[in-house]
């Protein structure tokens, strides 16, 4: 055996899984639209991608990157939070750019947890939540997100052993994949809880643009919050650049400082160019037509999912639909395996957010309004046919 024992349970990324089967139902000729992943089908605006290009050019954009990020970029941030969200931050101490979320989340475990300590993850929550424990063996502890509790984290309900060891905890609003948003009241009692059983708030603002009713919190507005959270954001969801692998953890100090310590180690830091563009990005703002295209689709795809007597609640940020799976079906998967296959229509089963996902699935709108009618139209005809014997 050349492989690690922990290599025997890791799956590969969920995404990549499903990609590698769309790609091959495609190369046999097979037509499937991908409403799996979250991968926005427009790209920046062009003032974006001329700011990279314009970057690339310049006699020194072949140089590593300063680690922290460039003082451009963290500035930029510093403003963006100074005027959306009524927070200062020191761009020098408390921004540190990484190199897109996913990894810094995964890694700012790494600079929190010790061996002997807890990671607390939302069930269902975004995949990445679950690789401190899957690649470093810490251990974890769930938080149930249940339609009771508005799909937040009820800390009172963990088991006081589990809030002794704990030393962080993801959360996530706009929330992936419940669309669900949280209140400046929730975050101020998830601080209290925080301070009172030593433990990181990591707060994961990846959707900060995508709300349609409520507004989008930071947990920094909470004064307290400056000693216990950190917060990531992304230019992915905003600005469409997610190829480009380009966020950012902001918040305490102590805490991003051991996190640029890890990060230090293991990369060398964004390609300036690409962090020139993030300046450009931020400066412009996210696209008000991109913003109304996700109003729309989420309208058509709500509405179809709705005609075709599917249950969830619809969502209030980011650009899912967490949606049951019907009556007589034995788990998701086996949903979600049959909806790939008989109809070409890929979602995420709801598993690959947790345990809690087993009779869920989730629908991304990442994708144009038109491949959401065929996509709806094909779902149509597969309820129609369904084979008894598969339900
Ligand atoms: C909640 C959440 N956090 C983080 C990410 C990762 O974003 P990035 O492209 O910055 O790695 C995603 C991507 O879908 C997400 O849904």
């Amino acid at each position: 055996m050349l492989t690690a024992q922990r290599m025997r349970t890791l799956p590969p990324y969920i995404f990549a899984e499903i990609s590698q089967e769309v790609r091959t139902l495609e190369r046999q000729g097979r037509s499937v639209i991908d409403l799996g992943i979250s991968d926005p089908n427009q790209p920046p605006r062009p003032s974006v991608s001329r700011a990279l290009c314009e970057a690339a050019n310049t006699d020194s954009s072949h140089r590593y990157p300063p680690s922290q990020g460039t003082d451009a970029l963290r500035r930029q941030i510093a403003d963006w939070y100074r005027r959306r969200f009524h927070v200062d931050l020191d761009p020098d101490r408390e921004v540190l750019v990484t190199l897109g979320s996913k990894e810094a989340l995964v890694h700012l475990s790494l600079a929190v947890v010790d061996a002997d300590g807890l990671v607390l993850v939302p069930d269902p929550g975004y995949p990445a939540y679950f690789m401190p424990h899957a690649l470093f063996g810490f251990d974890q502890a769930t938080v149930p997100l249940t339609p009771r509790n508005g799909f937040l984290p009820v800390v009172s309900l963990v088991h006081a052993g589990d809030l002794e060891r704990a030393q962080l905890m993801f959360v996530n609003y706009p929330n992936n994949p419940t669309g669900a948003v949280a209140s400046r009241e929730f975050w101020n009692d998830l601080v209290r809880e925080a301070r009172r059983w030593d433990f990181v708030i990591c707060s994961d603002l990846a959707y900060a643009d995508l709300v349609y009713e409520g507004r989008a919190v930071s947990v920094l507005e909470i004064p307290e919050a400056r000693s216990v959270a950190v917060e990531s954001i992304t230019f992915s969801k905003s600005y469409n650049m997610q190829g480009f692998r380009l966020a950012a953890m902001v918040g305490a100090e102590e805490i991003l400082d051991a996190l640029w310590r890890v990060e230090s180690q293991i990369n060398s830091g964004v390609y300036s160019a690409i962090q020139a563009a993030g300046v450009r990005a931020i400066l412009e703002g996210p696209s008000p037509e991109v913003l109304e295209s996700y109003r729309a689709r989420r309208q058509l795809l709500g509405q179809g999912l709705t005609d075709l007597g599917l249950e969830f609640e619809w969502p209030r940020g980011a650009v899912y639909f967490w949606v049951t799976i019907p009556a007589g079906w034995s788990d998701s998967e086996t949903y979600a395996n049959h909806l790939l296959h008989e109809a070409g229509i890929a979602i995420t089963p709801g598993t690959a957010f947790g345990p809690s996902g087993a009779d869920h699935i989730r629908v991304s709108y990442t994708r144009p309004l038109n491949d959401i009618t065929q996509a709806l139209s094909k779902w149509k005809i597969m309820r129609n046919t369904a084979p008894l014997a598969s339900k």
